[in-house]
């Protein structure tokens, strides 16, 4: 495990009006700055380039969510290597966690004997990256790690602890930097936290 540097996050303070975003119909606050993201990634570069620098890895991104850490990720590593995709429909959209999982786009990269590198956006209870890793597994990939921009505290008891974490932050619903809310709020360059429905005028 690699995750050891991985900032907590606490979220504190009243932030300023302007900073408030409202998506759906409910309010969003900072959390997580474009910045603080960059040097966690750049972080997690450096801890997979002295594991990966000759393994030529898969580089497997969890769409669409983990599409922007995937591919910022991907240009810090300067060592050959594959991009792939997979595409999973757990997907639930709103707030609330829902059960079931399935395979909706697998990816094209012939697995067997390599190692490969599952990256997502977050982890809450585990079960995706638990899925995921038992796939490629069954695809013949010799190594399988995990990175998770964001872990969830919960995800330790109830699924696997991702070999690379951006940070570690408490049990609320965030959006942005991939993640969204009903489809939105992933083109945001900063995580943000969810704060309560909009005040009724
Ligand atoms: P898990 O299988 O419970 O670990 O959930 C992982 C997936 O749920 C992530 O890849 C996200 O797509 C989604 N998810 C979990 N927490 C959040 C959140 O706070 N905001 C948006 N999506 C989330
Ligand atoms: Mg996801």
């Amino acid at each position: 495990m690699s995750d050891t540097s991985a900032r907590r996050i606490d979220p504190e303070g009243t932030p300023s009006p302007h900073d408030v975003m409202t998506l759906g119909g409910q309010r969003f606050v900072p959390m997580i700055s474009p910045q603080d993201i960059a040097v966690a990634i750049d972080r997690i570069a450096g801890d997979l380039t002295l594991r990966h620098f000759r393994s030529v890895p898969i580089l497997l991104g969890v769409l669409s969510g983990a599409a922007p850490f995937h591919a910022d990720l991907a240009r810090r590593l300067e060592f050959p290597l594959e991009l792939d995709y997979i595409r999973v429909s757990s997907y639930r959209g709103g707030i609330a966690p829902s059960g079931e999982m399935t395979i909706a786009a697998h990816p094209s990269t012939q697995m067997a004997g390599r190692n490969v590198i599952v990256v997502d956006d977050i982890v809450d209870t585990g079960g995706t990256l638990r899925m995921l890793v038992d796939y490629v597994v069954d695809r013949g990939a010799s190594l399988v790690e995990t990175a998770a921009l964001l872990y969830k505290p919960g995800a330790d008891t109830r699924g696997a602890l991702p070999d690379y974490v951006g940070f570690h932050i408490p049990d609320v619903f965030v959006v942005g930097y991939g993640l969204d809310y009903h489809g939105l709020g992933r083109n945001l360059p900063g995580v943000m936290r969810w704060e309560g429905a909009l005040e009724q005028e």
